[in-house]
């Protein structure tokens, strides 16, 4: 078969990582793609968010089957397109992906299917938003309704605030939205748990905790995620049973009742207090880094399970994993997310020596006349698969202490929560 993955980040890489191993592949295609998944699949430099672009260069490669990474391309119909045009897509359709590209879309669900989440309120104009926010208490959280590349959230300690950055929001800080939601603030950790499903059958495919924030001991402005590890030690057994059983299996069978059953990755963002998880959020994709993680350790082929849900078979497939933990820890440009330099030589990023267990991914890098360069804010994905997650740690962080990158910035805290208590 001939795969393309849509995507050019870590976690675009780590797909086409683990994809290589598949023995069904011929051809691997990235599109975009990076400097690291140039090495091990060819990249096909296409604009994906124009469907009929994408289209002409999947007739000319003869591409099979296409993997979307990222959210944007998926909340804009791409499964939809493909399917009428008979070309199998990993992913799910423009209406289930409303759970990630519309806060008030997963908001409703949430209520129409009793789904344990933060109390929230829709605001649709700025008239009585006073009114409103009577009802809650501070902290309060504003969220814009549509996609904002991770900055449409905000956690207001005055209603003062709240109010500004509500108006800011209705009058189109973000393109995607003319809607805001207002919630409670909810306390307790933070945990990501991800399934892969058919619409009707689902398995977990892993858990990770996320650190989004760039500073160490999470503090400073939010980011992509600088590092991340895996499995999640605050997901026990009995907490996973009611994930599954108040969450994940109330919003599959929701959307299929709505007329969208849900195919794809389903990436559940919860918060967890007292052994209760409350979903924060859906995202509709692999998490990046989390995905560099789960690629680490799971057995399974990974295009099997891919085919599986298109085909609506996921029942008869078991999932392995290694019992190994795995960390990944992002480097990104100096700066990062404020300003940044661009196009800084990773001089020796070829000398570091990788194996099965340790892995470079490669996000934002670009190569010119056989040198590497970042070419954006998170640029690499140190990833160490190990029983113990403190040397897993270790070792990841002696990958980058050794890359001859001027610019480099990395959290060296990744998982301190369970390394260093
Ligand atoms: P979201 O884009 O909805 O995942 O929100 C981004 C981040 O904001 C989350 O990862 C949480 O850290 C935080 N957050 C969002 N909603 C809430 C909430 N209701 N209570 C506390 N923190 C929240
Ligand atoms: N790491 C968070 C995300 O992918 O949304």
């Amino acid at each position: 078969m001939n795969i393309g993955i849509i995507g050019s980040g870590g976690r675009e890489h780590s797909i086409c990582f683990k994809l290589r191993k598949s023995k069904k592949i011929n051809n691997l295609y990235c599109i975009p793609g990076n400097a690291g998944t140039a090495e091990i699949s060819e990249n096909l430099n296409v604009n994906y968010n124009d469907f009929n672009e994408l289209y002409k260069i999947v007739i000319k490669k003869n591409i099979d089957l296409l993997i979307i990474g990222p959210e944007e391309p998926l909340v804009n119909g791409i499964v939809d397109f493909f399917e009428k045009k008979k070309i199998k897509v990993f992913g799910p359709s423009k209406k289930a992906s409303r759970l990630e590209g519309s806060k008030a879309f997963m908001k409703k669900l949430c209520r129409d299917f009793d789904i344990p989440t933060a109390r929230s309120k829709e605001i649709k104009s700025s008239n009585n938003i006073q009114n409103i926010l009577k009802n809650f208490k501070l902290p309060i959280v504003v969220k814009s309704d549509g996609l904002a590349a991770g900055k449409g959230v905000t956690i207001c300690k005055s209603k003062e605030k709240a109010i500004r950055d509500i108006k800011e929001i209705l009058r189109g800080k973000f393109k995607s939205s003319k809607k805001v939601i207002v919630e409670e603030f909810l306390s307790g950790k933070e945990a990501s748990y991800f399934v892969i499903t058919d619409g009707k059958n689902y398995f977990p495919i892993g858990t990770a905790q996320d650190h989004k924030r760039i500073g160490e001991k999470d503090t400073g402005p939010n980011t992509g995620g600088m590092g991340a590890y895996s499995p999640s030690k605050l997901i026990t057994r009995d907490v996973e049973n009611k994930i599954k059983k108040k969450i994940i299996e109330p919003t599959l069978r929701g959307l299929s009742k709505k007329g969208c059953p849900y195919k794809g990755i389903l990436y559940a963002g919860l918060m967890i207090e007292n052994s209760n998880p409350k979903l924060i959020e859906y995202n509709i994709r692999f998490g990046d880094p989390e995905c560099q993680i789960i690629m680490m350790r799971l057995k399974n082929d990974l295009l099997d399970l891919i085919e599986a849900s298109i085909y609506k078979k996921l029942k008869r497939k078991k999932i392995t994993w290694t019992n190994e933990k795995a960390i990944t820890i992002v480097a990104a440009s100096k700066g990062y997310p404020g300003n940044y330099k661009k196009f800084k030589e990773i001089k020796n990023i070829k000398k570091i020596k990788l194996n099965k267990k340790k892995q470079l991914f490669h996000a934002s890098t670009i190569k010119k006349n056989n040198k590497y360069f970042s070419s954006g804010g998170r640029v690499l994905n140190s990833t160490v698969l190990n029983k113990n997650l403190k040397v897993a740690r270790s070792q990841a962080l002696k990958i980058l202490d050794n890359l001859d990158w001027e610019n480099k910035y990395y959290r060296r805290d990744i998982g301190y929560q369970v390394i260093d208590k």
